[in-house]
């Protein structure tokens, strides 16, 4: 199982579900009583769905390091678990719902199953369709090089963590029925004046370490030549970025396609 940090979740979740609710709009959270967040890592979804439903909201993360922040943030009920093995009673949620989970699993049918059995009504999976990410940055070589890291990565990760729009068919596989599906693009902008989680992001490229947590997924795709390379050309790149801070004209822009997919359990529809 891939590990996320806590910041890591922060920093690419920051802002998400700021500017606009609508993509959940048929997640019903207005009249849910009991609504599971799946693979909640730190709540960072489960905060929203917090504050949009008057039902209670329960985060279950197969990590416990994040279960622990999960549960110490957001004061909502926690517990360790798996999503594809959920120690919940059939029928004991009427919403379950997982944010950038899917796209992680080996095998997500198998989570799709076990949310359809342990929800009363709606099953919902709001995923990434990290194929489809936009960048643009005042640092020229940036677009290219995180194109090729994203692509090289998305190879070597071995789940479909380009799985977005194909949530839909996976939902009906699994006999989920009035299935449909609404996109939020989730926006980024990084621009003067800069943040810390800017700063310690630049810092990241300059030094090498954004590369570094990807390596086992990105040596499985490139020769040890062309990951020294690619490093190499990160750095450089990073190294601008922190330049451009300093004189206060560095700009990028990154958009995120989020699939919002949801189904009704068999017995409700
Ligand atoms: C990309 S993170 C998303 C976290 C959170 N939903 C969010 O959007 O910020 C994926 C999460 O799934 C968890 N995870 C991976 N495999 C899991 C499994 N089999 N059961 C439960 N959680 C799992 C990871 O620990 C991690 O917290």
């Amino acid at each position: 199982m891939r590990k996320f940090s806590k910041s890591y979740l922060r920093r690419t979740r920051e802002g998400m579900w700021d500017d606009s609710r609508d993509a959940l709009s048929d997640l019903s959270l207005g009249d849910r009583t009991r609504v599971l967040d799946a693979g909640a890592g730190t709540g960072e979804l489960a905060r929203v769905l917090d504050d949009e439903t008057p039902g209670d909201v329960v985060c279950l993360d197969a990590d416990p390091e994040l279960t622990r922040v999960a549960r110490e943030e957001t004061g909502l009920q926690t517990l360790t678990g798996d999503a594809t093995r959920l120690p919940f009673a059939d029928d004991a949620f009427d919403l379950v719902v997982c944010q950038a989970l899917l796209v992680n699993l080996p095998d997500p049918a198998a989570a799709v199953s076990a949310f359809a059995r342990v929800s009363s009504d709606l099953v919902a999976a709001v995923e990434p369709n990290n194929a489809d990410v936009g960048v643009d940055s005042t640092v020229a070589a940036e677009v290219p090089l995180e194109r090729s890291v994203r692509e090289a990565y998305i190879e070597g990760v071995g789940t479909n963590v380009a799985l977005g729009d194909r949530v839909a068919t996976l939902f009906e596989e699994v006999g989920l029925r009035d299935v449909r599906t609404r996109r939020y693009y989730h926006q980024k902008t990084v621009e003067p004046p800069y943040d810390q989680h800017h700063l310690e992001s630049a810092a990241r490229k300059a030094n090498g370490a954004g590369i570094d947590a990807h390596e086992t997924e990105l040596r499985r795709v490139l020769s040890e030549a062309e990951y020294d390379a690619l490093r190499r050309d990160w750095r450089e790149m990073g190294r601008a970025v922190v330049e451009q801070m300093r004189e206060g004209r560095y700009r990028r822009a990154e958009v995120v396609p989020f699939d919002v997919t949801v189904g009704r359990a068999p017995e409700a529809a």
